[in-house]
C-alpha cells in the first residue's frame, strides 16, 4: 500500500480543514489530484496515537472538534464500541460528504489499486455513474481541465513534492497557482522536518508571487515544539505541515483559523511516542499571486 501516512498528524491538519471546506462550500464537482485509498484499518501504530488516536481521546475537550463534519463521518462508521478501528482517506472523507450534493467527482493516481478501491467505495455509496478515476500523472491531467472548471468546483492538491517539475516543466504548485487565478476554489497541503525544508517551500511560493495581486493565498502551517531540535529517534511522519486555500468564503477562511487553534488546544499537554513534548504551534500567512 502506497500511502503510509494515513492517521497520521499530517492527516489530521488535513482532513479535519477539508471536510469542513466541503460542507461549508458545497462544491458542484470535487477533482482531488493524489488521491491514496479510500479506507484504512489503524493498527494504533505510535504515530496513529499522536494522531487520529489523540484526536479521539480529546475529543470530548473541544466541541468544535465534535461538531465537525470530519468527526462526524468518522465516528459514523466505527464498528467498535471501543472506538474507531478504520480510517478514511481523502477520497472516502469527500465522497460521504457530498454525495447528496456534488454533480460529479475526479480522482486521480498513477496507482491503478487504490483508484480500483475507490471506485468499489462509490458504489457502495450509491453514487459510481458520478465517479471518474484517472490513472496519469495529474500536474497534466490537472492542468488540462482548468479551462472547463469553474468557482464553484473545488481542488484539493495533496502531493509530496509540491515544487518538483514534471517533463512538461510544471510543479503541483503552478498547477494550483494557475487553477486559483482562475477563481476555483481550492486547498494545497505540504509537509516539512526542518525549518530549511520549510524555507524552500516559501521560496518556491515566492517565486509565483505577484504584489498587489487580486488573487490570494490564505496559509497556515502547524508543527511540532521539537522542529530543528534534532529528535532522530520519533517520527510521526511529519514535524510540520502547511495549508494553501483559495477562493473559499469567509466562513471557510475563519474556520480555517479558528480549527488550528482548536487543535493546538487538544496538543497543548501531549506527548509524541511517550517520550517527548507534543505540543504544536501554528502560523498564519498570506501569499499574493
Ligand atoms: C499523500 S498521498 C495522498 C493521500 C490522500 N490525499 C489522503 O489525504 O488521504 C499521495 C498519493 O499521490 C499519488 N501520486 C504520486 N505522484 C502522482 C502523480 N504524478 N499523479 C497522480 N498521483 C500521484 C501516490 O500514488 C499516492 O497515492
Amino acid at each position: 500500500m502506497s500511502y503510509r501516512h494515513f492517521g497520521r498528524i499530517g492527516d489530521i491538519w488535513k482532513h479535519i480543514p477539508l471536510c469542513e471546506f466541503l460542507i461549508i462550500e458545497q462544491p458542484a464537482n470535487y477533482i482531488e489530484t493524489n488521491s491514496a485509498y479510500p479506507e484504512y484499518q489503524l493498527t494504533a501504530s505510535f504515530e496513529q496515537q499522536y494522531g487520529i488516536l489523540h484526536v479521539e481521546k480529546n475529543i470530548q475537550k473541544s466541541q468544535l472538534l465534535q461538531q465537525s463534519a470530519y468527526w462526524r463521518v468518522l465516528s459514523s462508521i466505527s464498528e467498535k464500541k471501543s472506538g474507531l478501528s478504520k480510517y478514511l482517506g481523502s477520497p472516502a472523507l469527500a465522497l460521504n460528504i457530498l454525495k447528496g450534493t456534488a454533480k460529479n467527482f475526479v480522482f486521480f493516481d498513477i496507482e491503478q489499486a487504490c483508484l480500483k478501491e475507490i471506485a468499489e467505495y462509490a458504489k457502495k455509496l450509491n453514487i459510481a455513474q458520478q465517479v471518474n478515476c484517472r490513472n496519469e500523472d495529474s500536474i497534466n491531467g490537472l492542468i488540462s481541465m482548468i479551462e472547463n472548471l469553474t468557482p464553484h468546483d473545488f481542488i484539493h492538491v495533496d502531493p509530496y513534492l509540491i515544487h518538483e517539475k514534471n517533463a512538461n516543466g510544471n510543479s503541483y504548485f503552478d498547477a494550483f497557482v494557475r487553477a486559483m487565478r482562475q477563481g476555483i476554489m481550492g486547498m494545497l497541503w505540504y509537509g516539512f522536518n526542518t525549518f530549511q525544508e520549510r524555507e524552500n517551500l516559501h521560496n518556491g511560493f515566492q517565486k509565483q508571487t505577484g504584489i498587489g495581486s487580486r488573487t490570494r493565498l490564505q496559509g497556515i502551517e502547524l508543527r511540532s515544539i521539537l522542529l530543528d531540535e534534532s529528535i532522530l529517534d520519533v517520527n510521526p511522519g511529519v514535524l510540520g505541515c502547511g495549508i494553501l486555500i483559495g477562493n473559499l468564503s469567509n466562513i471557510s477562511q475563519q474556520y480555517f483559523k479558528e480549527i488550528a487553534l482548536e487543535i493546538t488546544n487538544i496538543y497543548q499537554n501531549s506527548t509524541m511516542f511517550g517520550k517527548y513534548p507534543g505540543q504544536l504551534i501554528f502560523d498564519e500567512f498570506e501569499i499574493e499571486i
